[in-house]
């Protein structure tokens, strides 16, 4: 495995693999790597010649300073095990070498058609524009067949799906579900973070999304809503930030059932200082 960390260079290798006819499957990622990266990793592998991961930090990203400071950095790791799964480029640049300083300071603009007003955009103010900020700039460069997003992050999911028809990149967007622990916890870098009390508490949170899904249906958007909060919030030290049941194209909240074929509940707990995201399918 090649770890590159210009841009210059990655370049170079994107350059050589086009010139072989090689089909490039990309993986963006923050690094802290754990089995939900590998596992897209793992299937970027098996479905491309060349699997490129990038590892980088993005700090146009976050709204809280404190955040970005803290975010798990495992460099080292990180390149072990990719290198163990198979991936051929890895590419860890830094944030000069990424971004000048207009870039850093002004927020990038987006038409994203509605889709960064909720949830995560509404508690996140300017969040989704770094996101989008750095993965167009890694399509620009990676130029890939093919890119691979978890569901977990379901709202990043639907916000790359957008950026990539309004900005007409020729790149197929691959949806991988949800890797979670044994206890249903989702894997996240920031599940490193936790105590070992916090990560027992966490598990609360799958558990009550999956119970409701047996009531979902049954009973109004509305009740099952509150009961989920109601439910985690109950737990102490666990404390739901949100809790929104959407149609899963639009992201805008339901009132009914029937109004949609597409209905995923998309949640945020502080678990402590630790901000845990997930989410649950109902239809
Ligand atoms: P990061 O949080 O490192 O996640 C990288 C990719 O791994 C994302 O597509 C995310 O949805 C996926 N992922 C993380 N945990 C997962 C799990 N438990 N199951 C399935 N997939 C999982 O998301 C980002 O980085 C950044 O916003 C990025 C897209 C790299 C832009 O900076």
């Amino acid at each position: 495995m090649q770890i590159i960390t210009t841009k210059n260079a990655l370049l170079e290798a994107v350059s050589t693999a086009k010139l072989q006819d090689k089909t490039i499957g990309f993986v963006p990622t923050m690094g802290a790597l754990h089995d939900g990266h590998l596992t897209l990793v793992k299937r970027c592998v098996s479905e491309n010649d060349l699997c490129f991961v990038s590892v980088f930090v993005n700090p146009t990203q976050f709204n809280d300073k404190n955040d970005l400071a803290n975010y798990p950095r495992t460099v080292e790791a990180d390149a072990a095990l990719l290198e163990s799964v198979g991936c051929k480029v890895m590419f860890v640049p830094n944030a000069d070498e990424m971004y000048n300083a207009d870039e850093m300071q002004k927020p990038f603009e987006f038409d994203f058609g509605g889709l960064d007003q909720v949830m995560e955009g509404r508690f996140r103010p300017g969040h989704f524009n770094g996101v989008v900020q750095v993965v167009s700039k890694l399509f620009k460069l990676v130029q890939p067949t093919r890119a691979y997003f978890g569901e977990k992050d379901f709202q990043q999911l639907a916000i790359i799906r957008r950026m990539v028809s309004v900005m007409k990149f020729p790149i197929e967007i691959v949806g991988c579900p949800i890797v979670r622990e044994a206890s249903g916890l989702a894997l996240s870098s920031r599940n490193s973070l936790l105590t070992s009390e916090q990560r027992q508490r966490a598990v609360h949170i799958s558990q009550v999304l999956k119970e409701s899904q047996i009531f979902a249906l049954e009973t109004s958007v509305q009740e099952l809503h509150d009961a989920v909060v109601a439910a985690i919030n109950a737990r102490e030290g666990l404390d739901v930030e949100y809790f929104e049941i959407v149609d899963g194209k639009t992201l805008q909240s339901i009132k009914k059932w029937e109004e949609t074929d597409d209905v995923v509940g998309c949640i945020t707990v502080y678990c402590g200082k630790i901000r845990l995201i997930d989410n649950i399918r109902y239809k």
